[in-house]
């Protein structure tokens, strides 16, 4: 399973910290958190939902808006930003590794092999109460 950090107790955890981030692989780690099991839609109890219904009434408070939104490391997701969408005029996305920058590009552009959003957008505009 992908993880950000090492937990091979004889390294420091710079060096764990350094090794999890030149190994990281934004595929596997959108694999194995964004998908099902974990990105059930189905279940309130799930951990994706959750987080996007927390996400939903956060920004519906209104008490978050302005003009720019910068997410500091968004890793190689945009299901964080869904809800923000109306509160801010534009959503700047960061990341340390090129590796993620790279997925969010290969997204935005719509290339093949860019990982499909859109069950994480139909669900938030379902808890948001839009068509
Ligand atoms: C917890 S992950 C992002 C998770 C992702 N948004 C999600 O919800 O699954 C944190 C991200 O922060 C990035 N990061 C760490 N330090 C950073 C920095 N100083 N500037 C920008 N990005 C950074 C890492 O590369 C990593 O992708």
């Amino acid at each position: 399973m992908q993880h950000w950090h090492s937990a091979d107790p004889a390294m420091s955890s710079l060096d764990a910290i350094r090794e999890g981030y030149a190994r990281f692989d934004p595929h596997a780690y959108l694999q194995n958190n964004y998908v099902p099991p974990r990105a059930d839609f189905s279940s309130e109890e799930c951990v994706v939902p959750w987080k996007l219904r927390c996400l939903a009434e956060t920004f519906a408070s209104g008490e978050i808006c302005g003009r720019t939104l910068i997410d500091v490391g968004s890793g190689p997701t945009i299901y964080q930003l869904l809800s923000a969408c109306d509160h801010f005029e534009e959503i700047v996305a960061t990341d340390f590794l090129e590796v993620n920058r790279e997925e969010l590009r290969r997204w935005v552009r719509g290339e093949p092999g860019a990982f499909d959003w859109s069950p994480f957008i139909q669900h938030v505009c379902k808890i948001e109460g839009r068509g």
